[in-house]
């Protein structure tokens, strides 16, 4: 494979580009050259670096006196041998995860799962029988072209080309990846330098969080603002960003800014507005725009889903991100993509490369196949009317408990006030949500009590802000109608512990 051209405008991990349009440099708080005096310390880090990595048996005593003394291990204690990388104590990576807490082998066995957003049924029947074919050929049971396999490649060029308003190169413009997630993250190693800062709007999808520290990141988090407390029926528009503050987060090391649209947990579909500010924040400051927009096809009540790489200029500095688990309830399958110049998909590659090296071939094809009779079999709008009755289902049940939401306009979540929920005190609650936030106890009082799940928002907030999150249980309604009916039903038993002030 031969080299990326890393010929991006944005900041790549070429340093001479990273050098060119650094705000950085604008700002003189780096100077545009390191000095003789860093580059030794660096020289001086990166040896220390290479001798410590080194196992004890190849560190010769005496070769780098710097560095810590060779190690020895206690032969007496063998629980903790090899010590693992600091990377993990960043990003709250080590802490147990709200999905692990919340996972039905915890919970009551009959208990309704509306925490997790994934579904309770299964990709198109058409869809699994492409995957089936798949199966019994040859080719697409081995390794696929790391860009992925050619036939989903010309399958999203043709799905996505006109929506973005360009004839897309497979070639160099589109990354099949494992599922947004490892896109993501592709996007980061490919892209961020130590120190580097990535904005992202609060609540955030948790999985950002590690991905961007992992690579060395800094996440810089700049609030949506739920909607007034006078707000009788408040919707996911009602959350608002204050521009002011997302400018003032901009500093001289800011490399980029996550746009998720429609967003998760909070339902927003970002305007066109809103979108073309944050467009010319990121034409000001040349920052990289990832929009993730996983949740594209899953917006309701005539809004429209503005993809900001059409807005004018922003193509060149966004990557679109979106995943064939959303669009064909197929989480498992792990197949997403990315969408973008080559100057963004060409390092991406080449970490993507070196990550996964390859996404599973044969439920590429199956994707492949979907795309293609999508438009034909009017796939997507039945899906649309679908979740929006399901969310009907979930939101009347809400209404009728007479509890507070913002009803979302898009994505699979709708946020529920539970801070008016009371829980005894004494309730024997289990560790794993002891010293958390009140959102903890309260969604897990609600699953054990109610017998339907959700997932506390605090955890979509960094330490600080989890305060704000406290209010509000996420509840999924990507799930058949049958289990959405039985948990509105269940729900109604809360309203004995609802306490109006
Ligand atoms: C906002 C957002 N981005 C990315 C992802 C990850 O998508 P995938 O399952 O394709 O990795 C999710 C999954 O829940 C999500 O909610």
């Amino acid at each position: 494979m031969s080299s990326p051209a890393f010929s991006s405008p944005i900041r790549t991990i070429s340093k001479q580009s990273s050098l060119k349009l650094s705000l950085r440099a604008v700002c003189h708080e780096t100077p545009l050259l390191p000095s003789a005096s860093r580059i030794r310390t660096a020289m001086v880090d990166q040896r220390r670096t290479a001798f410590e990595s080194r196992p004890p048996w190849k560190q010769r005593v005496g070769e780098f006196p710097q560095a810590r003394s060779v190690r020895h291990h206690s032969t007496s204690d063998r629980s903790n041998l090899i010590p693992y990388s600091s990377r993990l104590k960043e990003g709250r990576a080590l802490a147990q995860d709200v999905w692990s807490i919340f996972n039905a082998a915890n919970l009551p066995p009959d208990c309704l799962n509306l925490g997790q957003g994934y579904m309770n049924f299964p990709p198109p029947e058409w869809v699994r029988e492409a995957a089936n074919e798949a199966l019994h050929d040859v080719a697409p049971n081995h390794y696929s072209h790391p860009r992925g396999r050619i036939r989903l490649r010309n399958a999203i060029k043709e799905f996505y080309g006109p929506q973005l308003k360009r004839d897309l190169d497979v070639e160099s413009e589109i990354l099949v990846t494992s599922g947004a997630n490892e896109g993501q993250y592709s996007v980061f190693t490919a892209f961020l330098e130590q120190g580097d800062e990535v904005i992202m709007f609060e609540p955030f999808f948790d999985q950002y969080l590690p991905s961007v520290t992992f690579n060395g990141g800094k996440p810089v988090y700049v609030p949506l603002h739920p909607p007034s407390p006078d707000n009788a029926k408040p919707t996911s528009g009602d959350w608002t960003l204050d521009v002011e503050q997302l400018r003032r987060a901009v500093t001289c090391r800011t490399k980029m800014i996550i746009v998720n649209t429609p967003h998760n947990p909070v339902g927003k579909v970002f305007t066109r507005q809103e979108l073309e500010v944050i467009a010319s924040i990121a034409e000001e400051f040349n920052l990289l725009v990832m929009s993730d927009e996983v949740y594209d096809y899953l917006v309701f009540d005539g809004k429209e889903h503005i993809r900001i790489a059409t807005l004018p200029g922003m193509w060149d500095r966004t990557v679109t991100v979106c995943s064939a688990g959303k669009l064909f309830a197929a989480t498992g399958w792990r197949v997403g993509w990315l969408i973008g110049p080559p100057s963004i998909i060409q390092p991406t590659l080449a970490a993507s490369t070196r990550i996964v090296f390859c996404t599973n071939s044969p439920l590429q094809e199956a994707v492949a196949s979907g795309l293609e009779q999508a438009a034909e079999r009017k796939y997507f709008e039945t899906q649309r009317a679908e979740y929006a009755e399901r969310r009907r289902v979930l939101t009347d049940a809400f209404d009728r408990l007479g509890m507070k939401y913002a009803m979302p306009e898009g994505t699979y979540f709708v946020l529920l006030d539970i801070s008016s929920v009371q829980f005894p005190d004494d309730y024997p609650f289990p560790p794993s949500v002891q010293g958390r936030g009140r959102d903890f106890k309260a969604c897990w009082f609600i699953a054990v009590e109610i017998g339907v799940s959700s997932i506390p928002v605090s955890e979509f907030y960094c330490e600080e802000h989890a305060n704000i999150g406290e209010a509000c249980a996420r509840f999924s309604f990507c799930k058949d109608l049958g289990t959405l009916k039985q948990a509105a039903d269940r729900l109604q038993g809360l309203k004995k512990y609802v306490h109006r002030s």
